[in-house]
């Protein structure tokens, strides 16, 4: 008999038709995730589930559901999956990386350019007919072109970015608790510095760290407050990475100039101080949101889930342990 998957919200087409060449689809396909006590329901009797980050994947979750084989996340984050008590279950939990990568890199580019040179302030102050002469100091900003940027976090995206620098003739400082090799970081271009010395030198500062309990509120108040006022704070990581309220306090006193927002503590909630600021460029966690990005991730996830349910290794699996 076919095993039965569950696909817990709307993905692309092809990946659920690809999926459907193998297994039973139990198909939600709605933009609307489902209720907890609606994906419990949905999720018994299946063999796997593929879930967006939308979806909180805990243990009582994965009890209510003991034939679950492999947990497939549409994302390369993982936080919204409890992967020790995955593990302690023999689950295996897949994710999305590498396809992701330079779309996302893109977009944390964007908004070090939006946030720098206040396009969106600019762009409202022209919609709302205020402009009406050119004039030597109007909505003047930051300098991207020979600035310096730390990034934090020199994974895959943090790399990318990192190499979108250099085109801007920008020194690159970064801070990761796992140093690079010599070569990587004179391929990049990179300079490692402790945490606290990045975020003093740096005129953008760029987050591309997993949210882990290490991280969570990485940038408070503390942290906002060794930045330069001139400096930048961009977040296409994780909303929790920093403290909202903090940032938003930072950003209305002037401690740093400007900051470009992905994400945020409590989504899609928005703290109601950064959506009256101006000073801020938000938008809504979309730096993987290319049509094409997105249509290979949900085909990575695809991919990892039949290949766990057919008794392979998945290609991104995260929890390596429960095939020993
Ligand atoms: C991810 O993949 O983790 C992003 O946040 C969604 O693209």
């Amino acid at each position: 008999m076919l095993q039965s998957v569950l696909i817990s919200k709307h993905i692309y087409g092809e990946a659920v038709a690809f999926l459907r060449e193998s297994v039973r689809v139990d198909y939600h396909d709605s933009d609307e995730g489902l209720p907890a006590r609606d994906l419990r329901q949905r999720l018994s009797g299946k063999a796997g589930l593929v879930c967006q980050l939308t979806d909180r994947v805990d243990a009582p979750l994965m009890d209510a559901a003991p034939g679950v084989k492999v947990i497939s996340n549409v994302a390369v984050g993982f936080d919204n999956i409890d992967i020790p008590a995955a593990t302690e279950r023999g689950i295996m939990c897949t994710n999305t990386p590498g396809v992701l990568t330079n779309t996302t890199a893109d977009l944390a580019f964007t908004l070090i350019l939006a946030a720098g040179r206040r396009l969106g302030e600019a762009e409202r102050y022209l919609r709302a007919g205020r402009y009406k002469q050119w004039r030597v100091d109007l909505l003047t900003g930051w300098d991207i072109w020979g600035a310096t940027l730390g990034v934090f976090g020199m994974g895959r995206i943090g790399q990318a970015v990192a190499r979108r620098a250099s085109g801007f003739n920008m020194r690159v400082l970064y801070y990761d608790p796992f140093r690079q090799s010599e070569r990587v970081e004179r391929e990049l271009g990179v300079e490692y510095v402790p945490k606290d010395e990045l975020l003093v030198q740096s005129d953008f500062v760029t987050l591309h760290c997993a949210l882990t309990p290490e991280t969570r509120h990485l940038i408070s108040t503390g942290e906002l407050q060794l930045m330069k006022p001139t400096a930048v704070l961009v977040n296409s990581s994780r909303g929790p990475v920093v403290d909202e309220a903090a940032l938003a306090d930072a950003l209305a006193t002037g401690t740093i100039a400007a900051a470009g927002l992905d994400v945020y503590e409590n989504e899609p909630h928005v703290h109601p101080q950064l959506l009256e600021l101006e000073n801020v460029v938000i938008v809504p966690h979309i730096a993987s949101a290319s049509i094409r990005t997105r249509t290979r991730m949900c085909m990575l996830a695809a991919e990892n889930m039949l290949a766990g349910l057919a008794g392979r290794r998945p290609p991104n699996i995260l929890n390596p342990e429960v095939l020993e």
